[in-house]
Formats: C-alpha cells, sequence, structure tokens
C-alpha cells in the first residue's frame, strides 16, 4: 500500500507551466504590452494568429475572446440564423449548443457513441432524415465535438453532411493538439472553432479562443464578424451581423510563452493517459479514441456503472475527479422546447462518466497512487460479484 503523495491530486494543474516556463518571462511580456499600449487585439495577437495556424497546418487562423466566440463567430460567418437547423451532439458542453441559438437558428441533438462518447454519425443521418421530413427547417451546419480532446468521426460526419449540403464546424474546445489520421485537429473540418480556457490542453490566464479556416473568405468574415461586421474598407459601415470578439494582448502573450512547451506537454499527457489505459483495471471502460488518431487528452474519462460510489471513494482518498458532464445538454432546463429526440447513451453516459486528474505536472508518485487506488476499488467489487 502507497502513501498518499503530498502534492493535491487536482483534476487540473493551471499553474505549474508558469515555474517550467519562468514567471519573468510572463512579466517581461506583460511590459511590453503596457509599453506599446494595443491592449486589445495588438501585435501578439497577430503573431499568436501566424503561429497557431503554423502548429497546426491551418490556412488561417483568427483569434478571439473564448471557445463560445469562435463557434459563434463561424456560425455567424456561415450566415447561420432562423428557420435553419444545426446538428450537435448532446453529450458536451452547454456552449456546443448555446452558439446555434445566439444565431437564431434550432439545434438539433444527436446521440453519442458508447466507446468514443462522440457524435454517433448513424444518429445523424437519423436526424438529418427526421429534419428533412417535417419539412420546416434548412439543414444548415454540424457541429462535431472531439469530446475531452478525442477526435470524433470527422470523415464520415463529413461524407454525411457535404452530401446533405451542409457544412462541419469542429468543436475543437476541447481537442487543441490532437490529431486526426495524421491531421492536427484546425486543419480537418470546414471550419474548427477551439478554446484556451485555462484548464483545456493549452491554457490562457483568462478567456481565448480561435477559430481556423481553409478559405481566405471565410476567415475575412471571421475577422469582420469579430469586430461586429465591420467592412475591412470602411470601419465605420457594418456589413453584417457581428459581435465585440476580440482577444485581448495579454491573453495572446501568454499563449505565445505557453505554445512554446505545449510539444512537450502533450507527449506528457499522452504517456500518463497509456499508464491510466494499460494499468487501470479492466473493470474501468476506458474512451476509446479512433484509429489513427490521437487525443489532446483535455480529459482522461472512464465509465463505470458504480460512478457516484467511485467518485466519493476518490475523495476520500484524496484524489480529485469530476463527472463531465453529468445531464446532456438536451436534458437541461433552458433546453427543454429541444428535447425532442432519444438520447439515450447520452444519458447512460452522464451518469457513468468520470474524468481522473490529467495534466502535465501529475507525477508518477500520483500517477501510482491513482492507479492503485481505482484498482482497489475495481477489485473490491468485482470480489463482490464473484
Ligand atoms: C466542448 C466545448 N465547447 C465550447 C466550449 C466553450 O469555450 P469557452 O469556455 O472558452 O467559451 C467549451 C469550454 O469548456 C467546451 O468544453
Amino acid at each position: 500500500m502507497m502513501n498518499k503523495p503530498n502534492k493535491p491530486m487536482n483534476v487540473f494543474d493551471v499553474q505549474s507551466s508558469q515555474k517550467v516556463i519562468g514567471q519573468e518571462k510572463f512579466l517581461d511580456a506583460f511590459k511590453k504590452i503596457l509599453d506599446h499600449g494595443g491592449y486589445a487585439q495588438g501585435p501578439e495577437t497577430k503573431e499568436l494568429d501566424e503561429k497557431l495556424a503554423q502548429f497546426c497546418g491551418a490556412n488561417y487562423c483568427s483569434t478571439c475572446g473564448s471557445g463560445t466566440d469562435a463557434l459563434t463567430l463561424a456560425l455567424m460567418a456561415w450566415d447561420v440564423k432562423p428557420g435553419d437547423a444545426v446538428f450537435v451532439s448532446s453529450f458536451t458542453f452547454v456552449a456546443s449548443a448555446e452558439c446555434i441559438i445566439v444565431c437564431g437558428a434550432t439545434p438539433v441533438f444527436v446521440d453519442s457513441k458508447p466507446d468514443t462518447y462522440n457524435m454517433d454519425p448513424e444518429d445523424l443521418k437519423r436526424a438529418i432524415t427526421e429534419v428533412k421530413a417535417q419539412g420546416k427547417l434548412n439543414p444548415k451546419a454540424v457541429i462535431a465535438v472531439d469530446i475531452f480532446g478525442s477526435p470524433c468521426e470527422l470523415d464520415e460526419i463529413k461524407a454525411i453532411a457535404h452530401t446533405n449540403g451542409m457544412k462541419v464546424l469542429s468543436d475543437a474546445a476541447q481537442s487543441f493538439g490532437s490529431s486526426y489520421k495524421g491531421t492536427r485537429t484546425g486543419n480537418v473540418a470546414d471550419m474548427t472553432a477551439t478554446s484556451f480556457y485555462p484548464t483545456k490542453p493549452l491554457g490562457a490566464y483568462g478567456d481565448g479562443g480561435a477559430v481556423f479556416s481553409h478559405t481566405n473568405e471565410d476567415n475575412e468574415l471571421i475577422k469582420s464578424c469579430r469586430v461586429h461586421g465591420m467592412s475591412p474598407e470602411d470601419h465605420y459601415d457594418n456589413v453584417r451581423m457581428g459581435m465585440t470578439g476580440r482577444m485581448n494582448s495579454f491573453q495572446a502573450a501568454v499563449l505565445l510563452l505557453k505554445l512554446s512547451v505545449f510539444e512537450n506537454e502533450l507527449k506528457v499527457r499522452k504517456q500518463i493517459a497509456s499508464r491510466y489505459d494499460n494499468e487501470l483495471s479492466p473493470y474501468f471502460r476506458k474512451q476509446r479514441v479512433l484509429d489513427g488518431c490521437e487525443s489532446a487528452y483535455a480529459l482522461y474519462t472512464v465509465n463505470c456503472d458504480d460512478r457516484d460510489e467511485l467518485m466519493a471513494y476518490l475523495k476520500e482518498c484524496g484524489i480529485g475527479c469530476g463527472a463531465y458532464y453529468p445531464r446532456p445538454v438536451n436534458t437541461q432546463t433552458a433546453y427543454q422546447q429541444w428535447n425532442n429526440r432519444p438520447m439515450p447513451v447520452c444519458e447512460k453516459l452522464s451518469k457513468t462518466v468520470l474524468s481522473l486528474p490529467m495534466h502535465p505536472y501529475l507525477e508518477s508518485d500520483a500517477q501510482d497512487y491513482i492507479i492503485e487506488k481505482m484498482n482497489e476499488f475495481a477489485a473490491k467489487k468485482l470480489n463482490k460479484a464473484a
């Protein structure tokens, strides 16, 4: 039996990379911004746009205020509006669906697969058929979420969407740094939105987000919508509806510094995930990462019928954990008018998923202890059942 490690074992660690990079580097970067005065969307954001696009091989990147802004901006750029149907996973953070309603369109929820937790392409097909048969809404786009950092079935989803005249927006809020069949997330769907909220794989020290696109036309639309629909020729002529969606220069400076250690952080996340994969009892059903794809492991999540009991036990052992997400979006109070399709897999997942500590600064003694305690729980359950 191991002793409990001294350091806290939280699900996230938003501070340790500061020590690795050196606090003075952040202070120097902030001082530069104080001196040049370009606080909102200053030179740091432009540099970050270029570096992020380079990182994932995307043609264009436009940073913005948050992941929610990124999703909303992409829908605005595609002129998603009242009368349009946008298909979205229900087993996700609420922002994946909220952006649709903000644009006045109708969310159509799609169920997940039990092993990947991501959108089930077969249920997407059924949902499209239903919407077409009702004949009230215009199928416009699909928002495909990479839940917990693990890429969804984008080839299948793109084929279904394109056949039906729709575009695919990847909600890669949790999966920046992942890759889909050898291509980095950001360069796969028709557009990709990501988040730099502090707990995300690449986290800022406040809110931040970005939209990746393939064409100059889409990128120009994002840039216009990011500043109230401004015309690039005449800044006092707003040619479409938009929002205040700029990234501030301080967050861009943080992200530029954090990007310098990000590859290594991803590598360590993967090593920890591989230990959990190999050493945790098969009693816990692990999230399946698609063949040929790499998760960014925003979270490491297992699925277990005694989830609530396991959570209480881990808390007793001093191990942080979380149930992401305890309610599929379609069951939430504000979403009842769109809760009109069966979502059995999402409902089951919401009762059985549990996320363990996962960040690049989780030390090996903490990993050992978490694995030991998890396996002790599994052994008790398996012995009882035998
Ligand atoms: C799947 C998903 N989509 C969208 C968002 C929204 O990102 P932000 O919090 O940066 O607005 C999040 C953030 O948690 C998310 O997890």
